[in-house]
């Protein structure tokens, strides 16, 4: 059977990783969550000082990213990869609401972007991935075989990461979540550099009216077609 790399866009909480989670476990892919590296890089800078409520020090930061070491390890338990930072599993910190209040900034920076961009396309060289974010198929893999745009109402985007807040115990309101979700959509799709849009091969998938198995079928057909 043929490798194919495959891309999945779309804005925050449209269940990116979810459907990637279960595309690589069924197809024996590699599946890496580029957002966790983003969320990653910001939780070193909110550790360092470089950036919190109402400030960022962005060459403070530049200046810095050659100590920033981010890893996947697998989690035979969990069925896939941890995020690890110079050695440590921040998979719970990066999460945060506080993390997400502060990532789009961070993920602005063309110098951040550039590393992380390198990492993501050495980790796919030999294909059979399934990588989610918000350029991966304009700017990380340009060329991979199957690029989906993920799309949902904010509002249907806002409940479902509001649960998952909630069933890990953080103290959070449906509105800070909802105002989170807008801020960073508003973020991601207006940077100058790899703003979040749909490559032009990409097929659009709007789940907000779609369980995670109809999803799932419709889009292995889809891959079916490719490999
Ligand atoms: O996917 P997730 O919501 O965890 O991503 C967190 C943030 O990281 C996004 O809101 C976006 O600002 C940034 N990001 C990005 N490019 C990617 C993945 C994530 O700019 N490829």
């Amino acid at each position: 059977m043929k490798k194919i790399t495959i891309a999945i866009d779309g804005f925050s909480s449209t269940g990116k990783s979810t459907l990637a989670k279960q595309l690589a476990k069924e197809l024996g892919y590699v599946y890496v969550d580029t957002g966790a590296m983003y969320r990653a890089v910001t939780y070193f800078a909110m550790q360092n000082g470089f950036v919190g409520e109402n400030h960022l020090n962005k060459e403070g930061l530049i200046n810095e990213l050659l100590a920033i070491k981010l890893e996947f390890r697998f989690n035979p338990d969990l069925g896939f990869a941890e995020m690890y930072l110079n050695g440590e599993n921040v998979e719970q910190p990066i999460r945060t609401i506080e993390v997400s209040r502060n990532v789009s900034q961070i993920a602005e920076i063309s110098e951040v972007r550039a590393k992380l961009v390198e990492q993501q396309q050495a980790m796919g060289k030999n294909k059979a991935i399934v990588m989610d974010g918000r350029d991966i198929g304009t700017v990380v893999f340009p060329d991979a075989e199957l690029k989906l745009f993920m799309n949902a109402s904010a509002e249907t985007r806002a409940q479902r990461r509001f649960d998952e807040l909630v069933e890990k115990g953080q103290n959070v309101t449906y509105q800070e979540v909802l105002e989170n979700v807008q801020q960073r959509d508003y973020i991601d799709t207006h940077r100058e550099d790899s703003p979040l849009v749909k490559a032009d091969d990409a097929i659009e998938v709007d789940n907000s009216a779609m369980n995670k198995k109809e999803q799932f079928e419709l889009v292995m057909k889809l891959i079916e077609e490719k490999i």
